[in-house]
């Protein structure tokens, strides 16, 4: 095993503050749904307006960081191990197999991580910016606009918005329930606070044989 340093301090920055960006979005949005009752209505709205702001710009920074360093190239999905992934998620994690996937640096997430992961990036966060962005201003002038693109009601979106919304939450408690799944309960979590991870070292086949020599 040897430390590595896997997680960059944007990456991290990034990661927690959208994440916390997500559950009060989360949180005000299922307030104004009319699920649950926290800030009040008024404030909820105006709360949830201003975190989105904020998560635009976050998002604009992230998608400059994910081109400038070509971390992008991580989210490109991959068959290798995809289904030997999927059976350790459903039976091997229950046996303790080994993980199917070496963590390395430079490809740090697994096919179904890889798979998950783009799906949001884009899909469920481009639908929740644009039927979000499309609910602030529907009221407004630019609902010439919005007519044009045949939406006649903001039922529709709000439906989109609000399902978006609960395929965020799930992801989420599944998110939190796998960062459990790493070498030990904790290593993926402190990996992501302190950007270091224990990661099993790939050896040169020199190394292997001179390992087996020493056994
Ligand atoms: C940039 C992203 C987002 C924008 C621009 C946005 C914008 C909005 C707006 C304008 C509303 C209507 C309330 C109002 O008039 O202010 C709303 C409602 C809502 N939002 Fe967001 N939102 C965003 C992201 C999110 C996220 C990430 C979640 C959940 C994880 C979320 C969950 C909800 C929910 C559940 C509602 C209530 C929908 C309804 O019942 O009609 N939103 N959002």
């Amino acid at each position: 095993m040897k430390k590595e340093f896997v997680y960059k301090r944007f990456e991290r920055f990034w990661h927690w503050t959208q994440a916390a960006l997500i559950l009060f979005l989360a949180l005000t949005g299922f307030e104004i749904h009319g699920a649950i009752s926290f800030f009040g209505f008024e404030q909820a709205v105006t709360f949830h307006r201003t975190a989105a702001i904020m998560f635009l710009v976050l998002i604009a920074f992230a998608i400059f960081w994910h081109f400038t360093t070509d971390e992008w190239k991580q989210y490109l999905p991959t068959r290798k191990h995809l289904r030997a992934q999927f059976e350790y998620y459903i039976s091997g994690i229950f046996r303790n197999a080994p993980h199917p996937t070496k963590k390395t640096v430079l490809s740090k997430l697994n096919p179904i991580q890889k798979l998950v992961y783009l799906a949001l990036k884009i899909l469920v966060i481009p639908v929740m910016v644009a039927s979000g962005l499309l609910y602030m201003f529907y009221r407004y002038p630019q609902k010439q606009g919005i007519g044009s693109l045949n939406i006649d009601s903001l039922e529709k979106i709000a439906v989109v918005h609000t399902v978006g919304a609960f395929f965020l939450a799930a992801f989420v408690i599944a998110h939190i329930y796998l960062i459990t799944t790493g070498r030990t309960v904790t290593s993926n979590l402190k990996a992501m606070i302190t950007g270091f991870e224990e990661l099993e070292t790939e050896h040169t086949p020199a190394e292997v044989h001179h390992t087996a020599g020493t056994k």
